[in-house]
């Protein structure tokens, strides 16, 4: 097998065999296919698309590329969870102990993305203790015994998707649609679960910003899933403004602890009981989403979803009790209030920009070894739909000095579009993909 006869072949539209992908991907990971050469062939499948069967093929070589965890020895069906990232996502904080408390194990290793706004491990890491760096023997004890845990992703999980992400970060291509679904679907192949549950988002905090996009992702992953084995359902639901009210990474803990108190905003909630619902479905927890959304609610109710979030973050070396005084979370020495300038109603925001004005603040990262502070972040008051006049209270800036948090209100402000006409409110959820 030769490198360029690949190439050609994908070029000239055809399909690649599993043989052949095993064969680029294992090369280009040893050394032995050339950067130019898999730029190339990424550039052919940019254009040319790859089939369902080969973007499983291509998957699967990728999870082989490091190590793949074995999670037998945990009984019952374990489900993972994945969300293509948006701003103000906790919905991992919660749904993890969530989903685990009604007897479905959860097994979560993340990534630490580069985005707007801090990773679930980064938001976990701002409770005092925390560790997400754990090895996989612990990993593993850890789900037997407790029934979930986040952590992070193993250095040697999908080493393929390290190589392969940093050429098309440079060769702009990035945005396909298979090699964006291989590179996620991979390292929860590589994860273990028997399940996975997908969050896509799309809107204008998302990476994929319009439906059909988001749509056609959750079509290829979920496709992926079900070709090697893994029984896969995605979500496609709205990032057209932040989840809840707080971004920033101890704010978003505060938020996803009062969610499982049962006190949390409504469209987290309402994201936590769809996705849980086709977690335990998938678990054989339940039979139906109703079902499983009255055992969720039964959870919120009576704590044992916050009991269990107590007993992952001790697991994980973290202090328990923030989930009883949260004001043992780090938080910021300033906060300023951002005041509307006109009388009317939120009609849109740009989350992505509320994201910036948070990363800006400390709350993210814009390159890969930035320092976050936990602390700092805003709280989104008003939200699209929102009836507003002028002098209100739209958002509350949390940061480390005065200078900083009057600098961030600019672009805060920049994120809303007031007008005098109600919008037209958007789903919550737009489909469901199986
Ligand atoms: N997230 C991933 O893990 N991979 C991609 O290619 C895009 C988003």
């Amino acid at each position: 097998m030769r490198p360029y006869d690949l190439i050609r072949k994908k070029r000239d539209g055809a399909e690649l065999t599993a043989e052949e992908l095993a064969f680029l991907v294992d090369g280009f990971v040893r050394g032995e296919v050339a950067d130019y050469q898999v730029s190339a062939w990424l550039m052919a499948v940019y254009f040319r698309g790859m089939t369902d069967r080969e973007t499983a093929e291509l998957t699967l070589a990728m999870a082989r590329s490091g190590r793949m965890l074995d999670l037998s020895g945990i009984p019952g069906v374990k489900v993972d969870k994945h969300s293509s990232g948006g701003v103000g996502d906790k919905t991992s904080l919660v749904l993890v102990p969530l989903v685990a408390s009604c007897g479905v194990p959860v097994p979560k290793m993340s990534g630490r993305g580069l985005g707007h706004t801090g990773g679930t491990l980064d938001k976990l890491e701002s409770i005092p203790g925390l560790r997400t760096e754990v090895d996989v023997d612990a990993f593993l004890d850890q789900v037997r015994r407790v029934g979930c845990a986040i952590v992070g992703q193993t250095a040697d999980l999908v080493p393929a998707d390290k190589k392969l992400y940093a050429l098309r970060d440079v060769t702009a291509t990035v945005d396909s649609v298979p090699l964006i679904a291989s590179s996620i679907m991979s390292k929860k192949i590589a994860g273990g679960a028997d399940a996975i549950v997908l969050d896509v988002k799309t809107g204008s905090g998302a990476f994929l910003k319009d439906v059909e996009g988001a749509r056609a992702l959750a079509r290829a992953m979920v496709a992926i899933g079900n070709r090697l084995g893994r029984q896969t359902v995605a979500l496609i639901t709205d990032m057209d403004q932040p989840l809840g009210h707080a971004v920033g990474n101890a704010l978003e803990v505060r938020e996803a602890v009062a969610t499982l108190r049962g006190e949390g905003p409504g469209d987290l909630t309402e994201l936590c009981l769809a996705l849980g619902a086709e977690m335990l479905r998938l678990g054989g927890r339940v039979r139906d989403e109703d079902e499983g959304r009255r055992l969720l609610l039964e959870r919120l109710r009576d704590g044992g979803g916050l009991r269990k979030f107590q007993e992952m973050v001790r697991a994980q070396g973290g202090d328990p009790a923030v989930a009883e005084e949260p004001d043992r979370l780090p938080s910021a020495p300033v906060t300023v209030e951002v005041h509307c300038p006109e009388e009317g109603y939120v009609q849109a925001m740009d989350a992505e920009a509320v994201g910036r004005a948070a990363m800006v603040l400390g709350a993210g990262r814009a390159r890969k070894d930035d320092r976050i502070d936990p602390s700092v972040g805003l709280v989104v008051l008003a939200k699209t739909g929102t009836r507003v006049s002028r002098g209100d209270v739209l958002a509350l800036v949390h940061a480390r000095t005065r200078e900083e948090a009057e600098a961030a209100v600019p672009g805060v402000l920049q994120a809303y579009r007031i007008g005098a006409t109600a919008p037209r409110p958007r789903p919550l959820v737009y489909g469901r993909v199986v």
